[in-house]
């Protein structure tokens, strides 16, 4: 069903035509797919349908934003209603005030917060609040996170044993061209869950950190869980040394109703938000503690940040997040999070069935999968050219048997999806598995 991959098929035609006007054919950075991508057309609860008419469970949800699969009746009604409005003031809009209520009620961590238009702004603007409230410059990350495409956090989530340095000490590698040298090197690289070195390598830096930017379930790094009590911990050396906590729920917040914080605790003074609070539409936010919060207030007496955004909150994007989270009861959590432990038991069976080297990761409506022999205990663990090609297959199978995962095996649930469309899955992971040993006699 990769009629996609046919010279004459639409998408080859529209792959030709982008290709003159758009570098690479599409600005999907992070989906690349050889020797040609796919285009799009339509989605419908959690199905979606390419340029030459087939149909795929779609289980990437655009990169997990989409909780309710697509053209959710509330959200296109809420939209639909919004539009006929008006779709961009000024003015903040009482959608906004709406939203920030919603999520200030569920979050422990957030007093208050304010809106973007990205998870990558939402990181920025909560760096730069960090910055401006303890007047120091810099900011440490762990290894083989991703959080966005800003200057200070595009080191060492991508890095390689040609540069990475010690385990215990990581090098701050850039993990794209046009970062300068000096941002760089301001960046601190932290090794994930390991207590000691990130102890002894903060302490090392006490006076000059304003910030720990922490993803309490990284896809990146393989969906490795924080060990039991890290965050705390991690929570208590930061604390001794006026360091600030930032967590960034841009895809963990779909652990639960007060995401991963209320789920694995932290304690953190500011989290950024991206993906599924727009509901499908162009969404950040950046929320924390009041104390923290006020240097985004044009009033405040303390350090301030100048902060803008022309789309910033859009009331288009805010009535879309509220249709979304307000559909989500607890019920709608527990569905959605039993759905998870199936698929992710039934994928690791297959797997092993399979002789195929790969696991699956993942937590509540989250999955990775990741075509390694183990389960990875830090980011250097999944990294390996052998482990990639392997999901670059599986990706392509999968899309012949009508499944759309991330190219990376990113991938999440959709309220739309019931048990058949986790059967669907699972038995579409078995038939692509056995053509990837047919294909190459097992490897
Ligand atoms: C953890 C995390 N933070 C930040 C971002 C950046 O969000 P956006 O792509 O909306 O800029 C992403 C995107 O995937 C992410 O996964």
């Amino acid at each position: 069903m990769n009629r996609f991959l046919q010279p004459d098929s639409a998408s080859a035609r529209l792959w030709d035509a982008a290709r003159t006007v758009i570098p690479g054919g599409s600005s999907k950075a992070n989906f690349v797919v050889r020797p040609r991508p796919f285009y799009l057309v339509s989605g419908r609860g959690c199905r979606v349908t390419d340029a030459d008419g087939v149909e795929r469970l779609d289980a990437s949800n655009n990169f997990t934003a989409l909780i309710h699969g697509h053209a959710f009746r509330p959200v296109i009604e809420a939209v639909t209603a919004q539009l006929e409005r008006g779709s961009a003031f000024a003015a903040s809009t009482p959608e906004e005030v709406a939203l920030a209520r919603l999520i200030v009620d569920r979050v422990p961590g957030v007093d208050q917060i304010r809106f973007g238009n990205s998870g990558t702004e939402a990181v920025m603007m909560a760096i730069k609040a960090a910055r401006a409230y303890t007047g120091r410059d810099r900011i440490a990350k762990f290894e083989g996170a991703y959080h966005g495409y800003y200057d200070d956090v595009q080191v060492s989530f991508s890095s390689g044993p040609e540069s990475w340095g010690p385990p215990d000490e990581p090098a701050s590698v850039p993990s794209s061209g046009g970062i300068p040298k000096h941002r760089v090197v301001e960046v601190l690289v932290l090794p994930w869950n390991d207590r000691d070195a990130t102890e002894r390598l903060l302490a090392r830096h006490r006076h000059e950190i304003a910030a720990v930017l922490v993803d309490p379930l990284s896809n990146r790094m393989g969906f490795i869980p924080p060990a039991e009590g890290f965050l705390d911990f991690l929570r208590q050396v930061t604390r001794a040394h006026g360091i600030l906590v930032i967590f960034d729920e841009v895809i963990s917040f779909r652990v639960g109703m007060s995401g991963a914080q209320g789920r694995y605790g932290g304690d953190p003074d500011l989290t950024t938000f991206g993906k599924i609070i727009g509901g499908g539409f162009p969404v950040g936010a950046t929320g924390g503690k009041a104390e923290v919060m006020a240097v985004f207030d044009p009033g405040s007496k303390g350090p301030r940040i100048a902060s803008g955004g022309t789309f910033s909150a859009n009331p288009v994007s805010m009535s879309a997040g509220l249709a979304t989270l307000g559909a989500l009861d607890q019920a709608a959590w527990d569905r959605l999070e039993a759905m998870g432990a199936r698929l992710r038991h039934g994928l690791n069976e297959v797997l092993r069935a399979s002789g195929v080297p790969g696991v699956v990761m993942g937590d509540a409506s989250l999955f990775r999968l990741l075509m390694a022999e183990d389960r990875p205990r830090s980011y250097r663990d999944t990294v390996d050219p052998a482990v990639d090609e392997r999901m670059t297959r599986l990706f392509m199978q999968l899309l012949d048997q009508r499944v759309l995962v991330g190219t990376n095996g990113l991938g999440c649930l959709s309220t739309p999806m019931g048990d058949a469309e986790i059967d669907e899955f699972i038995s579409a992971t078995e038939r692509a598995l056995a053509a990837m040993k047919h294909e190459r006699g097992g490897r």
